[in-house]
């Protein structure tokens, strides 16, 4: 048993491949919630069996009851439908909104002292949703998108260069999806500038594919990516839970910074114990500017429709 408790909404792919993620880390109890409660209950009772080989020894529960959410230090929201090949992340809008909704008021309900952290697409209008409906202070609801795209950032730039990812670190902005702005000017290999060691259209290739990196996914398999999105759902739960004050690209609610306000974009952020502990302003060029704006402004423009459901 543990005592921290993180309560995982969706036991699709990504929930229950980062129940298992917090599993092996043993860092918190889970609970995984799925309106398919049997299946909930497997997904739990499978990776359950699995402690006597992995050593892990914290208390994992299936349920499809949101009473269960009760104490959860972080609540991650991952229910929603997938986006098929061809269809874009906002064209879930309003189905994925109406899926949300009454989750976010259980969630308000039953953990109304949680850190939400939201995956369910179109990302920073769900997250946006998930703050409306739970009314929950600004530095408690976040985004994941901006680990996940920093990630694919750094796996090609690794590949590209032939070297390991580990030393790779690399610096998304905006929204998640294919006005996302990667920073060759703020990304590093082992402390060497991004910029110094593969020429502009390299570069400019690999941006391109990292924008296309979740459709590239689906193209493959069918199905939406969920180890690299779960991955990097574990990092941001670990930094809160344990407050590792880690800074991350995550979807925070601007209110002023970078010059946009009202709406939730992807911004450096630290992540501790109360959540967001801080949002990061970086010094940007005119051309990083403009683009950061463009993705604002296509983020107000998709997030249109959800003025009149919340
Ligand atoms: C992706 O880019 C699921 O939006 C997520 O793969």
């Amino acid at each position: 048993m543990s005592s921290k408790k993180v309560s995982i909404i969706g036991a699709g792919r990504v929930g229950s491949t980062l129940a298992q993620i917090l599993a092996l880390k043993g860092v918190c109890d889970v609970v995984l919630w799925d309106r398919k409660e049997e299946h909930a209950k497997g997904i739990a009772l499978d990776i359950k069996e699995s402690a006597p080989v992995e050593k892990f020894d914290i208390s994992i529960t299936g349920t499809g009851n949101l009473r269960d959410l009760k104490n959860s230090d972080v609540v991650v929201l991952t229910a929603g439908v997938q986006r098929k090949a061809g269809q874009s992340r906002d064209d879930l809008l309003i189905s994925n909104a109406e899926i949300i909704k009454p989750l976010c008021e259980g969630i308000a309900r039953y953990a109304p002292d949680c850190k939400l952290i939201v995956l369910t697409n179109p990302l920073d209008g769900m997250v946006y949703m998930a703050k409306k409906v739970t009314k929950f202070q600004k530095n408690r609801v976040i985004g994941m998108a901006g680990i996940l795209d920093a990630a694919r950032f750094e796996e090609f730039i690794a590949m590209e260069l032939g070297i390991g990812a580990d030393d790779v670190f690399a610096v998304v902005l905006g929204s998640h999806g294919d006005f996302m702005v990667p920073l060759p000017r703020y990304s590093s290999v082992a402390g060497i500038p991004l910029v110094e060691l593969l020429p502009k259209q390299k570069i400019d290739k690999i941006i391109k594919r990292t924008r296309n990196a979740g459709a590239e996914i689906i193209e493959l398999e069918s199905s939406s990516a969920f180890y690299a999105p779960a991955a990097s759902l574990s990092l941001m739960v670990i930094s809160i839970l344990e407050d590792r004050r880690r800074i991350f690209p995550c979807s925070a609610y601007l209110d002023g910074e970078y010059g946009v306000h009202g709406i939730f974009m992807g911004v450096p952020v630290i992540l501790g114990k109360r959540g967001i502990e801080k949002i990061i302003e970086l010094k940007l060029n005119r051309k990083e500017r403009d683009m950061v704006n463009k993705s604002a402004g296509m983020i107000k423009r998709s997030i249109k429709p959800l003025l009149y459901k919340v």
